[in-house]
């Protein structure tokens, strides 16, 4: 049965601050695709959140980039952004960035991460959602989990993944797109995925059959609004299983806290802590930036799941770290590296006080 599976998120409003979701909130949604399933439109969908962003995960056989779907997600985000302002919820709307849904809700602020696929007798999909922090955050653990033989053992003892995969990579800032291939590319492939501000994975292909493998948000607020407006908080569909890395493989990348643009205003360098879906609320220094994962398996389009795949105390160790680094880190202060590059900074004062002391700036 061919499916098409849809990750959209936006960030309508935060409760409290930019900290989390409001139940209510979850509510609205929920009812809005509720109605959606029931007219025939989606096949199941699950509605849940990470942080201060709602996440709408939808199966379809409206294929990719569907109007009918995007549209729905967009409408249902204007609800939940009316409701969100009753309850004056802070940002209330805030990666709504047009006036008016036009075809497609890519460029108007949400993520999106979405797949076509023919379902396998069981089919293994893990959703990988943030906040806090940018969408060139996959880059490391993806390159991990369908790259890196010392992640993911199946590259060297399984038949069915040994000869590798293929990434098709996009440059968020040139807007072009390239693919580059596992083994062989390996060295060419990570001189752009080790900067993730400018290079960010789209989807990954399993080599020997071309079947998509991953795909990702790499929608980038700040390049369509001209300016910043907040992090983008990716989304990331992974399948796994049979030709693709097991869960276990797939998650094990997250046990190390790697460090990522965003936390406190957008601003900052910090680590990314895995946690369930009940403690994805940054609110210490409104961080450290957060993933949950869930876990499915489908049946016909409908979700069997989820399970909260860092619900498990063997992620303890990584959520210490993340700890450790973010109490390290903390101690710079203004300065960076925890403070980002001037130019990649969401907040900053720097053009109004260069102004105001423009007059005391002397040649040297
Ligand atoms: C970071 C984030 C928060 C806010 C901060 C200030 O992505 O969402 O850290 O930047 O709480 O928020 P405002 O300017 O809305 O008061
Ligand atoms: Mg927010
Ligand atoms: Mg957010």
């Amino acid at each position: 049965m061919e499916i098409t599976l849809s990750a959209i998120k936006a960030d309508i409003g935060g409760y409290v601050g930019h900290s989390s979701s409001h139940p209510d909130i979850l509510k609205r949604a929920e009812e809005e695709l509720a109605q959606a399933k029931k007219q025939g439109m989606l096949i199941d969908y699950h509605v849940t959140r990470c942080g201060d962003d709602l996440q709408l995960i939808m199966t379809h056989q409206q294929g990719e980039e569907s109007e009918k779907v995007h549209k729905l997600a967009w409408d249902t985000f204007v609800e939940c952004t009316n409701l969100a302002k009753k309850l004056k919820l802070h940002g209330a709307g805030q990666d709504l960035l047009a006036d008016a849904f036009s075809g497609n809700v890519r460029g108007m602020g949400p993520g999106v991460a979405e797949m076509q696929f023919t379902e396998r007798q069981a089919e293994t999909i893990i959703i990988f959602m943030a906040d806090k922090t940018a969408s060139g955050a996959w880059n490391l653990p993806l390159y991990k989990m369908f790259a890196d033989p010392f992640n993911t053992i199946g590259l060297v003892i399984a038949s069915n993944m040994h000869s590798g995969f293929t990434f098709e990579i996009h440059d968020v800032k040139e807007h072009k797109k390239i693919r580059l291939s596992s083994p062989e590319e390996i060295y060419d492939m990570l001189v752009f995925l080790g900067a993730p501000g400018r290079y960010a994975i789209k989807a990954v292909y399993h080599k020997d059959t071309g079947e998509i493998a991953a795909a990702s948000s790499t929608d980038r607020l700040s390049m369509m609004a001209g300016r910043y407006v907040g992090k983008d908080d990716p989304v990331c569909v992974v399948r796994s299983q049979g030709k693709f890395p097991a869960v276990g493989e797939i998650l094990e990348p997250f046990t190390f806290p790697y460090i990522v643009e965003g936390w406190m205003r957008g601003s900052h360098h910090g680590p990314l802590m895995p946690v369930a879906v009940r403690d994805s609320n940054p609110s210490r220094f409104d961080g450290p930036p957060r993933v949950i994962a869930a876990g499915f398996q489908l049946a016909d389009g409908k979700f069997i799941g989820p399970r909260d795949l860092f619900d498990d105390p063997a992620f303890d160790e990584a959520r210490h770290q993340a700890n450790v680094i973010a109490d390290y880190l903390r101690r710079m202060g203004p300065f960076e590296p925890h403070r980002l590059p001037l130019e990649e900074m969401e907040y900053t004062t720097m053009p109004e006080v260069m102004k105001k002391l423009a007059p005391r700036f002397e040649q040297i």
